[in-house]
């Protein structure tokens, strides 16, 4: 057989190389324009990147000359680098759709991506912190993990990732034509408003019909591509954000956080059997701010002890299946100065009891297929 020729053996080797943000090869993206090599064995590859200004241009850059030039025979590489025009964007952005309409939910009911949204009733039980944390643990396990920040008014997933910039500002996403590109972080795709806002502090004061429309938005314009697991962080209590988020993805599962104290157990029940109502099913309850245990060996119950176990009992009342506390999380130091360091730290301290508890329940939900149960087969009856 004829070796084959050099430019092919690059062609190869560049498709190892992915788009940092969407996550794919850049050959399947139609992003190597065309691949020449001389006499001499200088490769010359045309890179076309989607957009001008393209954040994630000098990555793609280095990593096509690096898999260009690891190619035996390869003595040298130029990269040329032009943008698409846009009809290739057009062709790309309705490949990446893959036949769906643009601004189309991505999660229909036939989705294969399992949905957990973080509920509470109260606010400050450690939503935010859990799902930022569960999020990075699902990757590290080599799942395709996002998260929709759904908290419009009090959204802070992008700095509880490390998506700010030192002003505390959230990067922004990229933009293909009218898609909108999740930044990328510990392997996490997310999305939040804070990413269009104009400073940390700014405030998005918007009643029910405009945070339906953003969550919309999120779950419609916002390319995530193939998901294993979306996580959606909401707002605390059951207002118009949980119900928009019920309505738009019935089929997501609900993961309820309360803290220990026996008092919360009241509004935490609220909040799933609102989930409920809108047909979600209840996955678990993950107590968080649990005791923490001293030098000493004593135990800081400083919520107290028993609110998960009482909130799992009594969403399991009348149920066919009982709801499981998933498990108690610690008060951890680790884990609140990771969260105000954009650092998780599941991977910056993965043997703190927290990070180990988190990482425990993704441990959990990695291993849960998507069941079939309310979707429709395509079998009719005759
Ligand atoms: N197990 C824990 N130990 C110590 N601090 C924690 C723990 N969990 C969360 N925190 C801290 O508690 C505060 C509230 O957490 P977080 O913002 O995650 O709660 P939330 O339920 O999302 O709040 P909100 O209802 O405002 O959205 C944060 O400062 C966080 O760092
Ligand atoms: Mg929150």
């Amino acid at each position: 057989m004829p070796e084959p020729a050099l430019a092919e053996l690059v062609g190869r080797a560049l498709g190892g190389v992915l788009d940092p943000e969407i996550r794919k090869p850049v050959t399947e993206l139609d992003m190597i324009g065309g691949v020449e090599v001389d006499a001499a064995g200088h490769a010359t590859v045309q890179v076309k990147l989607t957009i001008v200004g393209c954040p994630a241009a000098d990555a793609i850059e280095r990593d096509v000359r690096t898999a260009a030039a690891s190619v035996p025979g390869v003595t040298a590489v130029t990269v040329d680098v032009s943008v698409m025009s846009p009809a290739e964007r057009t062709a790309l952005t309705q490949k990446l759709r893959g036949g769906r309409a643009a601004r189309a939910q991505q999660f229909g009911p036939d989705s294969l991506t399992r949905i957990y949204a973080v509920t509470s009733g109260k606010g400050g039980v450690g939503k935010s912190t859990v799902t930022a944390n569960l999020a990075v643990a699902l990757a590290e396990r080599g799942l395709r993990v996002g998260v929709v920040d759904a908290d419009v008014h009090g959204f802070s997933v992008p700095g509880l990732l490390g998506l700010t910039d030192a002003a505390g500002v959230a990067v922004r996403p990229t933009r293909v034509d009218d898609m909108i590109l999740p930044p990328v972080a510990y392997g996490v795709k997310v999305i939040s408003i804070g990413m269009f806002v104009d400073s940390a502090s700014a405030a998005v004061a918007w009643r029910g019909p405009m945070l339906h429309r953003t969550i919309q938005q999120f779950l419609g314009d916002v390319f995530f591509g193939d998901l294993d697991v979306l996580l959606l962080d909401l707002p605390p209590g059951t207002g118009d954000v949980a119900i928009s988020v019920g309505q738009l993805l019935p089929q997501a599962e609900v993961l309820v956080i309360t803290t220990p104290q026996p008092a919360a157990a009241d509004v935490a029940e609220r909040s799933g059997v609102v989930a409920r109502q809108t047909g979600q099913r209840i996955v678990g309850v993950v107590e968080n701010m649990a005791g923490l245990v001293q030098p000493d060996g004593s135990v800081l119950e400083l919520f107290g002890a028993g609110g998960g176990a009482e909130v799992a009992r009594r969403l399991s009342a009348g149920q066919d299946e009982p709801v499981p506390l998933l498990a108690s999380v610690p008060l951890s130091i680790a884990l609140r100065a990771g969260g105000d360091a954009g650092a998780p730290i599941v991977v910056t301290d993965p043997q703190d009891p927290a990070a180990a508890t988190i990482r425990a329940v993704a441990e959990q939900l990695a291993v849960r297929a998507r069941g079939l149960a309310g979707r429709k087969l395509g079998l009719s009856v005759h």
